[in-house]
């Protein structure tokens, strides 16, 4: 194929960063992949938005069928958020054969489990690095590189937002609401920044990664979540006078046969690691049989380093169309498993 072609759903944060790396990393994008990838056309809300950058405003549209039904387009590309209407949109792509690369774990953690059977259906592939703990590449971690243990347990800060808050409170004696505005300038949080707060998107990040590492099927109702909200600088204060810094933990174990998952602000000595990860830095360790402890660390939140992950995914789909591969790797094992115990 000459060049690959994107339908990209979404141009705020990530969206516009995604067009930023292909455009300022084209020429080792192409060394790499072996063809250019083009944005074909770009998927918003509002058509009168003014827009920075120089985007040509003939690539935008509000019609999701330019995208979803252009048989031009090889790979939707979606960093818009949203749960239902987002998912029938990437059910109607890959009936249309469209390949998925999504930054959406509000969705995955909903809908990963059917949308992955069905792009395995369609032999369609779908990527989602950037939904966990932005540009680490953890998920890749999971599936790839520690495939071969036995994961015994995960923990970490695995939201940008809540660690900028409890960094800056801290430090820089400013209110909650003060910083999360900022954290809001800064393209940090959700669109709706009380999943953020009150621990939900951490609780969803804990869903996916769980269901990657222990192979069982999890719910997402299933993560006992306790947000930042209602801490106040004296909270943190005191604890620091003790010994100890606050941060937002997400927690997964096996527990005889179970797994246990959690999201709770606690209490971090000064000495461990985890006390010293700072504003929208995310940290996971990861505990396996054989590797023993390993920790993953880097900005769990922003535009380049988010868009850095879904670029890469981008990338390895179409490494994998170049191939004739596509769709052999669409349902991750440790998902199709899960899936296979679930309807038992
Ligand atoms: P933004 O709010 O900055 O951008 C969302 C974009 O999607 C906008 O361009 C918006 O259009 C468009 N959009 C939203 N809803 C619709 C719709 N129904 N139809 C058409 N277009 C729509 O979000 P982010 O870029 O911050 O986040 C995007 C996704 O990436 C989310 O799933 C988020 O959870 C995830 N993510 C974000 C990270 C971050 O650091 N920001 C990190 C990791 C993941 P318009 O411009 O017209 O308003
Ligand atoms: N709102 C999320 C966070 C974005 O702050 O971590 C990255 O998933």
């Amino acid at each position: 194929q000459q060049k690959i072609n994107v339908g990209l759903c979404g141009f705020g944060t990530v969206g516009s960063g995604v067009v930023q790396i292909l455009e300022n990393h084209k020429e080792e994008i192409v060394h790499q992949v072996g063809c250019p990838i083009e944005v074909k056309r770009i998927l918003v809300n509002d058509m009168n938005k003014k827009r920075e950058g120089n985007i040509p405003s003939s690539l935008l549209t509000d019609q999701v069928d330019e995208l979803v039904q252009d048989p031009e387009i090889d790979v939707i590309v979606e960093v818009m958020g949203g749960i239902e209407g987002t998912y029938k949109v990437l059910e109607k792509a890959i009936q249309n054969k469209k390949h998925i690369v999504t930054a959406n774990k509000d969705m995955m953690a909903v809908y990963g489990s059917p949308l992955l059977e069905l792009a395995n259906e369609n032999q369609c592939d779908v990527r989602y690095e950037a939904s966990v703990a932005g540009g680490i590449p953890i998920i890749r971690s999971l599936t790839d590189g520690l495939a071969s243990d036995r994961i015994n347990k995960i923990m970490g800060i695995v939201n940008g937002t809540t660690n900028y808050i409890l960094t800056k409170m801290i430090e820089e004696d400013r209110t909650f609401e003060d910083v999360l505005k900022e954290a809001q300038d800064l393209g940090y949080a959700e669109a709706d920044p009380s999943s953020d707060v009150d621990g939900l998107d951490a609780a969803r990040k804990v869903s996916l990664l769980s269901t990657l590492a222990f192979s069982m099927p999890v719910e997402l109702d299933d993560v006992d979540v306790r947000g930042i909200r209602g801490i106040s600088f004296d909270d943190l204060s005191y604890a620091e006078q003790l010994g100890y810094t606050v941060k937002l933990l997400g927690i997964a174990a096996r527990n005889e046969g179970k797994i246990e998952m959690s999201v709770q602000p606690t209490l971090v000595p000064h000495s461990h690691p985890l006390a010293s990860i700072k504003d929208e830095y995310n940290a996971v360790y990861v505990y396996g049989d054989a590797v023993g402890e390993t920790m993953f660390y880097g900005p769990g939140a922003g535009q380049l380093p988010t868009a850095t992950a879904v670029v890469s995914d981008l990338m390895d789909v179409v490494k994998n169309i170049r191939l004739g591969v596509t769709g052999k790797s669409s349902v991750n094992p440790q998902f199709e498993k899960s899936l296979k115990s679930s309807n038992e």
